[in-house]
């Protein structure tokens, strides 16, 4: 098929490059690693944050223990300014001491049986995180697995959601590089998988 093509005019074979680019991007640019987050490099480091703003346990509590007070100070004054943040949104701060230019505070849903739109409201903590990503011009982001500790999102259909929305996302910036961090095992092995 792609020979047909290439003879027919110099137009498909632009396509079919592009095409070929854009499929390739989305392999490289999207990957899975196992370990703490607040390890991991990167432009922007997401946080599984809860609508206050004031999480102490989960990835939450390890990003605020290891970047520090300036990371809650500043959560304080966006509470104290715009109030809550609603579930599947996010909202961007400075990173403290973490190995990262910001911190972007995702709410994803808590787990109620599906029934409460629970699926759009994780795409949307994604998209929410992206869409600050591309406003401040980054070129790398870190995610955790959004609502699957605490908030007890099922992990096979959270894993599926994220990779989707990173996809979706790749399609319009094909430079943009998602690296999912895996804190057990489980949640490592199904991103592999579904990334392989
Ligand atoms: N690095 C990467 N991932 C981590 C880390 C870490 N240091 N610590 C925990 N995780 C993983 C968990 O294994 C889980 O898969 O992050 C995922 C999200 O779990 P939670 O932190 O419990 O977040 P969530 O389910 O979204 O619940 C949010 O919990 O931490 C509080 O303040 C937060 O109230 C909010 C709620």
């Amino acid at each position: 098929m792609f020979l047909s093509r290439t003879l027919v005019t110099g137009r498909s074979i632009t396509f079919e490059c592009l095409f070929w680019f854009v499929i390739y991007s989305i392999r490289v640019t999207i990957s899975v690693v196992k370990g703490n987050i607040t390890t991991v490099t990167a432009d922007a480091i997401v946080n599984a944050a809860n609508a206050s703003l004031a999480g102490r346990v989960g990835v939450d509590g390890a990003i605020h223990r290891a970047g520090g007070p300036a990371i809650m100070e500043a959560c304080d004054r966006i509470r104290n300014t715009t109030g809550r943040c609603a579930t599947g949104s996010a909202v961007l701060t400075i990173a403290g001491k973490l190995p990262a230019r910001y911190v972007i505070h995702a709410v994803g849903p808590v787990w109620k049986g599906g029934t409460g739109g629970e699926a759009e409201l994780l795409a949307g903590a994604y998209r929410s995180s992206v869409a600050l990503v591309q406003k401040q011009r980054l070129t790398s982001v870190t995610f955790p697995n959004i609502s699957t500790g605490v908030y007890g999102f099922p992990k096979l259909p959270a894993a599926d959601i994220a990779i989707r929305t990173a996809k979706a996302w790749l399609l319009q910036d094909p430079y943009l590089r998602i690296i999912f961090v895996c804190f057990y095992d489980e949640n490592y092995e199904v991103y592999k998988e579904r990334l392989a």
